[in-house]
């Protein structure tokens, strides 16, 4: 017999909200259930983060509070998953004496098996190799009835010197377009109305299959099914938005006006020691480009706060890129020394006082941008897709536009799935406020 409810904590990017629906779409198969508390279940897997030391330090903090839970139910199964188990292996089990079960992203496939080789040897299974082959189509149990994850990539072949993900993840390899295809077509037949195609460099998809799809391709592909309204996919890498995907991207009408594109810094000499491959001034062309064919594109991108060796003259030229490109949303971090990668060897690392200096600099440049840009949607009509009700006022309902703002609005269960018009009444930072208006008007 074996554990029948499972607890997953999940840290880290949408690629490992949906690592962990794909866990437990797994395991569900086995006849495991998701439980919300951790003191109820019988197994309990911390799905880890190393992106930055502070994600993976919470990763330790929680699996160490779990382990106790051991003490009262020494049949509790322990397990790591994501990139912070994929990085460490066996090693993990030193440090931790009650974990069952270690493994990679790429092993997840494998979660079954791995659970049944506890049960019948009860010592610990690690599996951190990269299986060979594509990756493995599974089933993945989704919370969300309208929105989906579609991960349509793994890996990355590129080498960013801050970035822990190419050791963490492995080598770049995409998956089989029909496969992709066929889950979407799944999805929709279930009722989804939105996809976010997932890849830590999602627009260079396909680039080792023998297929000769690429990323512009596949959208036209999943552009074609019925019943999906939206397509949305993160992150792409600059270096890879060809003219080609540009000027798909404006053709086909279910690819949404939102683009989150990573830029790190605005400086060429700290993007070019981070190794990122473009200079600002080609980061500046492709989001012209976009812009001249799709004019309300709404742009989101990451930066870096106190790379190795930045000055404050650049990071001046961050903050001035930041306001030219009028970002609508910025997603900003201190850099974070991470093991084995290139930028953890630099000298002249910035101290931790300047980094947050700056930090807040780019933090207040950002909540007014960010404020300037939503205000500019007052008293416009937004198509909205209804995501069901409101957090923060269960009499409201909320979804999101094209361009990825959330707005809370008046609605009714019944709308729960629909795209509706929403006229823009109020706007802040972070959301907008609406009012349903009856389709047909505007
Ligand atoms: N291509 C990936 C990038 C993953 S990391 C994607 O799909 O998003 C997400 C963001 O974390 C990066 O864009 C970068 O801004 C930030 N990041 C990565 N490594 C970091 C580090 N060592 N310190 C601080 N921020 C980091
Ligand atoms: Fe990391 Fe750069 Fe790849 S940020 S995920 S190495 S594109």
């Amino acid at each position: 017999m074996y554990a029948k409810r499972l607890y997953i904590k999940t840290f880290g990017c949408q690629m490992n909200v949906h690592d962990s629906e794909r866990i437990s779409g797994l395991l569900r198969n086995k006849g495991f259930r998701l439980t919300e508390k951790p003191e109820e279940a019988d197994m309990i897997i911390v799905n880890t983060c190393s992106i930055r030391e502070k994600s993976e330090q919470k990763g330790y903090s929680d699996l160490g509070r779990f382990a106790q839970l051991k003490r009262d139910k020494p049949g509790l199964v322990l397990g790591m998953a994501g990139c912070v188990a994929q990085q460490e292996g066996e090693d993990v089990l030193r440090r931790f004496k009650g974990l069952d079960l270690v493994f990679g992203s790429s092993n997840i496939a494998f979660v079954p098996q791995m659970v049944q080789t506890i049960t019948l040897k009860s010592q610990p299974v690690v599996m951190v190799q990269e299986p060979p082959g594509p990756p493995r189509t599974t089933p993945a149990d989704r919370k969300d009835r309208v929105r989906a994850w579609v991960s349509i990539m793994e890996g990355c072949d590129r080498n960013c010197a801050f970035c822990v993900v190419p050791t963490t993840r492995g080598r770049e390899r995409s998956r089989p377009s029909a496969e992709i295809v066929q889950e979407v077509t799944h999805l929709a037949e279930a009722g989804y109305k939105e996809i976010t195609l997932l890849g830590q460099t999602v627009n260079s998809y396909g680039k080792n299959l023998d297929e000769g799809v690429d990323f512009a391709d596949l959208l036209a592909m999943l552009n074609a099914i019925n019943g999906i309204e939206r397509i949305r996919f993160t992150s792409p890498h600059p270096s890879d938005m060809t003219p080609k995907l540009i000027e798909t991207m404006a053709e086909l009408s279910k690819v949404c006006e939102y683009l989150h594109l990573p830029m790190q810094s605005g400086s060429d000499a700290v993007l070019e020691r981070m190794g990122r491959g473009y200079t600002l001034d080609q980061y500046r062309r492709i989001v012209g480009r976009m812009r001249q064919f799709v004019p309300d594109m709404a742009f989101s991108t990451d930066i870096i706060v106190g790379f190795p060796g930045e000055t404050e003259d650049d990071f001046e030229k961050t903050l001035d890129a930041v306001s030219e490109f009028e970002f609508d949303n910025v997603y900003y971090f201190n850099y974070s020394r991470r093991p084995n990668t290139p930028a953890d060897r630099f000298e002249e690392q910035v101290s931790e006082s300047v980094k947050a200096a700056r930090f807040e600099r780019l933090s207040t440049l950002e909540k007014g941008l960010a404020r300037r840009k939503n205000h500019g949607l007052i008293d416009t009509v937004q198509e909205v897709l209804v995501e069901g009700r409101s957090k923060r006022d269960h009499a409201k309902f909320t979804g999101r536009t094209r361009s990825n703002k959330l707005v809370h609005f008046n609605g009714a269960d019944d709308d729960v799935g629909r795209l509706l018009n929403v006229r823009i009444a109020a706007a802040g930072s972070t959301c907008l406020e609406g009012i349903r208006i009856p389709s047909g008007s505007r």
